[in-house]
Formats: structure tokens, sequence, C-alpha cells
């Protein structure tokens, strides 16, 4: 055995001594003083995190990377902007070493941005060994097909070929998602997807039918809401009809055939360890649904409006302010503003809190 090898071992033994025996969490829960150490530094961590270079925000194509994110380009000021790794060492149980990188972690998420499209590679080739994706993967890859006279896909009123169109082009960005990130990940690594996609078992036509039944659906009829306000504006001469479909975002929710058509396809790739669909109800709608929602009448509309208006705002905003429709920064606020108020007098005289199916996915990385 090498001197070396020798060190090492005993390094890894004293290592293994320090926790042996211990109960597990029995480090972590009597570690204050090294945890108060963390907070000595906080303000100097926070710094760090607010000074430390970031990758230029360069996204890279599929075949760039790999290169990329090795830093085989950084000569041409060009690397991956998505792949930010930050280490401790000695991390014992690990409760301790959570707080950093909880206290980094919020000082990211204002730093960075807009990053790559997750419909190219953002990271290196085999290099990760958990992913997962919320409330993203129904959003599509580009604007390619237009709606006509619906403010969102998942308005009952967007027309068949509407659907066909938008539904392929959901599947084909689904595909490349899974196919690009099976480059990215280690034989076994972990996916969790979550996104807003349907159960065969209501179909897409009923969206905002609501029935009084509490349907997995019921909660979709904010799409149906916001559709009859944009036609009420219309009707009131505010609105010219164009002016709905280049309002959307470029969203689609695809049905579960599709999705799981999907799964069948990259299942080379990707084993499908679980799929489902639930219902994702607002914290707020629960509260009524149990009888302990407080000022209600407020309150409901304006989580329903707010919920709309987080997601879709910047298209609307976007889509009335095209060149074409000739308005000012001006018209563009005033109009909003009265879609807006229009949506919680609705919201009010109808309460519909936020809820749509969320489908649930777990995917195993085959090889
Ligand atoms: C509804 S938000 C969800 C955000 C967050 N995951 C959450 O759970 O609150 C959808 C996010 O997907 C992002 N997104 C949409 N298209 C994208 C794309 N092609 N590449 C990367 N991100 C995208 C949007 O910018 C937005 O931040």
């Amino acid at each position: 055995m090498s001197a070396e090898t020798q060190k090492q071992q005993q390094q890894q033994q004293q290592q293994q001594a320090l926790h042996s025996g211990m109960k597990r969490h029995f480090y972590s829960q009597h570690s204050s003083t090294q945890g108060n150490a963390v907070d000595l530094c906080r303000e100097m961590l926070l710094q760090a995190a607010t000074d430390m270079p970031l990758p230029s925000n360069t996204t890279t194509t599929d075949n760039q990377a790999n290169a990329a994110l090795h830093g085989e380009q950084q000569q041409h000021g060009c690397h991956c902007c998505c792949c930010i790794n930050v280490a401790e060492w000695g991390c014992s149980h690990g409760a301790n070493s959570i707080a950093p990188v909880a206290l980094t972690a919020e000082v990211l998420q204002q730093r960075l941005a807009v990053g790559c499209s997750m419909y190219s590679r953002n990271f290196p080739r085999a290099s990760l060994s958990l992913g997962f994706s919320f409330s993203s993967l129904h959003w599509q890859s580009s604007s390619a097909v237009r709606l006509s006279r619906t403010v969102n896909p998942g308005c009952s009123k967007t027309t068949p070929e509407e659907h066909a169109a938008l539904r392929a082009h959901a599947i084909s960005d689904l595909s490349a998602f899974l196919r690009l990130r099976g480059e990215e990940f280690v034989p076994s690594g972990l996916l969790l997807l979550c996104y807003v996609g349907y159960s065969d078992a209501v179909p897409l036509s009923e969206c905002g039918s609501v029935s009084g039944v509490e349907s997995l659906l019921s909660g979709m009829a904010f799409h149906d809401a916001a559709q009859a306000v944009a036609e009420g504006m219309v009707a009131d001469g505010l609105l010219q009809l164009e002016d709905l479909g280049s309002m959307a975002a470029p969203v689609y929710f695809l049905d579960e055939a599709s999705q799981r058509g999907v799964y069948a396809d990259v299942a080379d790739t990707w084993e499908l360890l679980s799929f489902d669909i639930v219902d994702n109800v607002s914290p707020m709608r629960r509260e009524y649904q149990e009888g302990r929602a407080s000022n209600e009448q407020q309150a409901a509309p304006q989580v329903f409006v707010n919920f709309w208006r987080a997601l879709m705002e910047p298209f609307m905003q976007q889509g009335l302010a095209r060149p074409a429709a000739g308005r000012s920064a001006a018209d563009v606020a005033a109009l909003l503003a009265t879609f807006f108020e229009r949506m919680t007098a609705a919201a009010l005289a109808n309460l519909q809190p936020a809820s749509y199916p969320a489908a649930r996915v777990l995917l195993r990385r085959a090889g």
C-alpha cells in the first residue's frame, strides 16, 4: 500500500469515527454552535454570492453545450449560463450545510433572470443525477402556432384545427426535452416532471364547462372567464378581434394519450417509473372547501385574477403593443387595467379559485 493510499485510508477512518455509533440526526440536533458559525459568516456569504462571477447569458446549441460547459469555448467568451457549481468541504450529516446553500440560492435567484431555453442542451453530457421541472413543461418552445380568436388555448372556443397544431407542437417539444435531458443525465439518474396535462377521463372540449360538480377541470373555467372579458371589450369597441389571439401565451396542455405516447417513444432512454394526473388545487380553494376561508369575498377574486395575471400579463402586454395595432404604452396600460378590473368583477360574480390538472411523472435514465 502506498504512503498516499495509507494516508487517504486514515483520513476516511477519522471521518467515519466522528459520526460512528451516533443516532441518525444526533449530530444535526446538537451542532447549533457549528450552525452559528454559518450565521457569523452570513453577510460575507451573501456578499460572495452577489459578487461571484456568473456565466454569461450565452445560450448554447445542442452541439455546443458539452464543449462550452467544459470551458473549451471560454477563449471566445462563450460558455453556458445554466451550470453553476457550488461546493462545501466538510458537511457532516448535512443540516448545517443546507443553510449556506439556501442563502446562496436566494441571492442567485435574484441574479439569474433568464437562462438557456430548456429546449436546448443546458448541461454537460452525463452530468446530472437528479432533476426536476415544475409547472413549466406546458410552455412551448416557440409561438409558432398562433390562435385566431381566443386568449388562451385552454379556452373552449379554441378551434379543433388550432388544437391539432398546438398538440403536435407540444408533443414534439416534450420529446425534444426528454431527448436533450437524456444526454445530460447519468445512467439511473432520476427526472421528476410536474406540468399542466389532462387526464383522458375528462376531454379537453369540456374545459371551462362548469357544471357545479367538482370536476377535475372546473377550475380551468378561468380561461373562459378571460375569454368572456376579452370578448366584452371587443363588443365595447376597446379591443379588436385580432387582439385576442395576439395576447395568448405559448402554452398547451396535452391530453393523457399524447403524453403517454411521448413516454413510450423515448422508452429507450427514459424508463417511466410513475405517471398520474392529479388536481392541483390552490391553497385558497382548499380553504373554501374546508370552510376555513376568511375574508373570502375580497380575497378570493384577487387570488384568482392575480394567478392569471402573473402568468399572462407579459404576453397580453406584448400582443396589445404589437406595432400593427398602433397603440401607445399608455393605451396598452389602460387596456390591461380595464381587462383585470373586469376579470375581478367576473370572479366576484362567479367565484372560481385557480386549480388545474397536474401531470406527475417520474423517469429513470436507462442504461
Ligand atoms: C409557470 S412558471 C413556473 C416557475 C416555477 N418552476 C414555479 O414552480 O413557480 C413557468 C416558467 O417556465 C419558464 N419557461 C417557459 N419556456 C421556457 C423555455 N423554453 N426554457 C426555459 N424556461 C422556460 C418561464 O420563463 C417561467 O419561468
